[in-house]
């Protein structure tokens, strides 16, 4: 059965992910600038980084959802190709050639899929695809990734959660992406006093890291319900303690926006006990990690959910949350709505293109109001569709 993305639809008034005033933003947003809405000539480049697994099948879509949703909202796409992670290794050796993040850096911005596979997961550690991937968001300097987790009514029955939980929950992680433990150093293995190996890491956040993610987070809670919670560990860590009083400190800026903190083990329960108390979150890069995931499995199946990570200037960087998912690459199983909806926000976020966006997003609601599922969404009485003709 052939599902069809109806970009001709009329935008639902429901918005994803879910935001304010849409139209309010200005090519700033806090401090990040929308590149592309510079351009007089409305022509775009974005750069694609298929990457890995079930990568090339959903990026291809996404593509032609691109391209079809630009001719209609009238502005250009140009589109380079470019090798990444596994299959970059592959290629050249390296996960992320030279010329892949030059290309990255030089677009409007950039549509990964997934990496990593079986094939790689041997290799010594700067020979992973998954650090060609850490090598390019430090590359395009994108501190701030911005993750929504969003039930919509369609899907209410895919959630792991009970109904009563589940519906209605639509929250925004913004997750720090460039500093913190997975960054920080003294790193490494080395040999403790008693002669036995060890492996330690630094959790590091200097003053202006967090400032500008919780600028992001205040900015991204202002345009949605205007709750903001701040997620750390203050009660153990100093980092986190310095992390704290930044937020707080910044508070006062923003005095529409309700703060509150939360410990990240508190919040990991809150997450599945009572979703619906969330708007946006914001935390460390660690913290983040783990709590988008679960946020993720709120929704019913991480084949839904996309992504942002933007920097201060230069190009964002699009991509679902998932990863290369190498137990059904080449069956025609993937969901491609994360990948989807991560173009959605690069219009969005990356490109200014508000009304595009809405198209995209709408579309994907469409396909879903009409019945049409991939096996990670379906339930009985509903239509399975193959991937490749899902366009
Ligand atoms: N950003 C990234 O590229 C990224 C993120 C996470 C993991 N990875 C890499 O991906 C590889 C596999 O990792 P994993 O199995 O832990 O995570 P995964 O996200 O690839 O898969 C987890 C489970 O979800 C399913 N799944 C994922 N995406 C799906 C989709 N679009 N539609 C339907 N089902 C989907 C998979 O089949 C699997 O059962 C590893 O090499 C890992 O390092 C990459």
């Amino acid at each position: 059965m052939a599902a069809a993305l109806n970009l001709n639809c009329k935008p639902y008034k429901f918005q994803f992910p879910h935001s304010k005033s849409a139209s309010s933003r200005g090519p700033k947003f806090a401090g990040i600038r929308c590149l592309a809405t510079a351009s007089p000539f409305k022509s775009y480049t974005i750069t694609l980084l298929p990457g890995d697994g079930i990568g090339p099948e959903v990026v291809s879509i996404a593509k032609n959802a691109l391209l079809r949703v630009s001719s209609i909202e009238g502005f250009e796409l140009k589109f380079k190709e470019m090798p990444m992670g596994g299959a970059a290794l592959d290629l050249t050796g390296v996960p992320l050639p030279e010329d892949t993040l030059s290309a990255a850096k030089d677009s409007d911005a950039v549509l990964l899929g997934a990496i990593g596979g079986y094939k790689w997961d041997n290799n010594e550690k700067h020979l992973k695809p998954e650090t060609g991937l850490l090598q390019l968001r430090e590359g395009l300097k994108v501190f701030a990734n911005l993750r929504p987790a969003t039930v919509l009514p369609q899907l209410v029955d895919a959630s792991t959660l009970k109904k009563e939980v589940a519906e209605g929950v639509d929250l925004m992680v913004v997750r720090e992406l460039t500093g913190g433990i997975y960054f920080g150093k003294p790193r490494g293995l080395s040999t403790n006093e008693f002669g036995e190996e060890c492996g330690f890491n630094t959790e590091v956040y200097a003053a202006h890291e967090i400032d500008r993610i919780a600028r992001v987070a205040f900015e991204t809670a202002r345009r949605r319900r205007g709750k903001l919670c701040s997620v750390d560990k203050a009660n153990v860590l100093e980092a986190s303690m310095l992390w704290r009083r930044r937020v707080e400190k910044l508070a006062s800026e923003y005095p529409d926006v309700e703060l509150s903190h939360m410990y990240v083990d508190n919040a990991a329960m809150q997450l599945v006990r009572n979703p619906k108390q969330f708007d946006t979150i914001v935390t460390n890069n660690i913290f983040g990690d783990i709590l988008s995931d679960e946020a993720s499995m709120i929704t019913g199946s991480i084949g839904m959910l996309p992504s942002a990570s933007l920097g201060e200037s230069g190009p964002g960087l699009f991509e679902p949350i998932h990863g290369s998912a190498p137990d059904i690459a080449g069956q025609d199983k993937a969901n491609p709505l994360a990948t989807v909806l991560s173009a959605g926000m690069l219009l969005k976020y990356g490109l200014g293109e508000e009304k595009a966006a809405q198209r995209l997003d709408s579309a994907v609601l469409d396909t879903l109001n009409r019945g049409f599922r991939t096996g990670d969404i379906y339930s009985a009485g509903l239509v399975r569709y193959f991937l490749i003709s899902f366009l």
